[in-house]
């Protein structure tokens, strides 16, 4: 017997009952971008690796464990995408994209691959849609990019969720915190997980959001990294916060959400919710003011988010997806033999006519044609038979109540057509 092949760990079809509420998502996204002054960007499938190396982080998990790379002709190391900031920032400057003194507003749904454990809303090929507002350092860019992530959460029928909010300052208050921090764990080394122990050398922050209970009854007497700030990141938080309460955005505040990758400086966001397991994180994002220049720009401020679509499905609320209104159907069934190839021709023209059409390619019989239509939730056949072919009519059929009325071959189109 031949080898019946799977789709690969990690990775999900979706299958044809799923695509309408996929499909009513990301309308909802591109209508809200829309509303919003956001415009899309689709970028390669795979970059260079080196992008990612030097935008997420060499020592970031997603660079380190996670990332599909392959030499191209042997020569190119490519990685499929882990994420969209880098390949929309490095798109931004290669063509130029600024706006002549403006913010440019870009946002994107796209597919993403990491190779983690997969578990319940832990994917190795999943999809986010996000934001990048590139170009304005104010509060007022922070609180927009961030209420929007909320509300459009909400309008895709997430009831319940958590905005976690922290700031993780400029490079040098940073750095003035790992040191404190490395001595801090220093004296409780022998308590801390093998992972933490290398985190430790190679990025001591992550620490701050392990998921070992021991490991957080420590950290709950760690110096906060809000203490190290300097003057202006201290008032740029404020302002943020001023503005959330004003946009009646709530939040909690998270001296711990340090995120994963690298490039962030300032602000960090996450939203999570309570709907899910331990994957429970819809979105994260925060400030990058640094990456544009790093990546061979000039310096340009910027902060985005992007949300997991496979965790907003299994988190939204269910009735708020059956939105997509399933067009009437029309079926149209041969009555006898001669009439197939007139049913044939008829179905293709009024499709073409911009009809919802259906017939039967397997030459079955009358009763079993109607019984499709039902099955299909037609709500009218068109039948054809020797009589009706002789005089040049079809008789269309009410489905639901059964009333039959001949109409003219020549007319049917505009029969149906409004
Ligand atoms: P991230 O936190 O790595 O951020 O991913 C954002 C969201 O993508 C997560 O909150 C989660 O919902 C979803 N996600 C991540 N990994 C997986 C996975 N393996 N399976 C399913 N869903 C997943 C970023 O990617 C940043 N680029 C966000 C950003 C944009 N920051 C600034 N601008």
């Amino acid at each position: 017997m031949s080898k019946i092949f799977q789709s690969v760990k990690g990775t999900k079809d979706i299958l044809p009952d799923e695509t309408p509420r996929w499909r009513v998502l990301e309308q909802t996204v591109h209508d809200f971008m829309n509303r919003w002054g956001y415009k899309e960007i689709r970028t390669p499938v795979f970059e260079q690796t080196d992008l990612f190396v030097r935008s997420v982080g060499k020592d970031s998990d997603v660079v380190s464990k996670q990332m599909y790379t392959f030499l191209d002709h042997g020569k190119t190391s490519l990685t499929l995408k882990p994420e969209l900031t880098a390949p929309v920032i490095r798109a931004y400057i290669q063509y130029n994209i600024a706006l002549s003194g403006g913010v440019t507003k870009l946002y994107y749904i796209d597919s993403l691959f990491r190779q983690e454990r997969p578990q319940k809303g832990r994917l190795r090929q999943f999809q986010q849609f996000g934001i990048e507002a590139i170009g304005s350092p104010h509060p007022e860019q922070d609180a927009e990019v961030i209420t929007a992530a909320y509300r459009l959460l909400q309008e895709l029928g997430i009831r319940t969720m958590t905005l976690k909010l922290n700031n993780i300052g400029n490079k040098s208050s940073r750095v003035r915190y790992r040191d404190v921090l490395i001595e801090f764990l220093s004296d409780h080394l022998d308590r801390l997980s093998k992972t933490s122990q290398e985190r430790i050398k190679t990025n001591p922050l992550r620490i701050l959001d392990t998921k070992n209970p021991e490991e957080q009854t420590i950290l709950e007497k760690a110096p906060h990294i809000l203490d190290f700030l300097d003057e202006d990141d201290r008032k740029h938080y404020d302002e943020v916060l001023t503005y959330l309460d004003q946009l009646g955005v709530p939040y909690e505040q998270d001296h711990q959400l340090v995120r994963g990758l690298d490039y962030y400086t300032r602000t960090t966001f996450e939203i999570i919710s309570p709907k899910l397991g331990a994957q429970d994180a819809l979105c994260g994002g925060g400030r990058y003011d640094d990456l544009v220049e790093d990546l061979g720009g000039k310096p340009t401020p910027a902060i985005g988010f992007a949300a997991g679509i496979e965790r907003i499905l299994l988190a939204m609320d269910e009735k708020n997806m059956d939105s997509l209104e399933p067009a009437p159907r029309i079926y149209l069934a041969a009555a006898s033999e001669s009439a197939r190839s007139t049913i044939f021709k008829l179905g293709i023209d009024l499709r073409n006519a911009g009809l919802f059409v259906d017939f039967d390619i397997l030459y079955r019989s009358l009763k079993s044609q109607l019984r499709e239509a039902n099955r299909l939730n037609c709500v009218s056949a068109i039948i054809i038979g020797e009589d009706e072919l002789i005089e040049g009519v079809a008789q269309v059929k009410d489905l639901q109540s059964g009333e039959q009325t001949p109409v003219d071959l020549d007319t049917i189109a505009d029969y149906f057509l409004p």
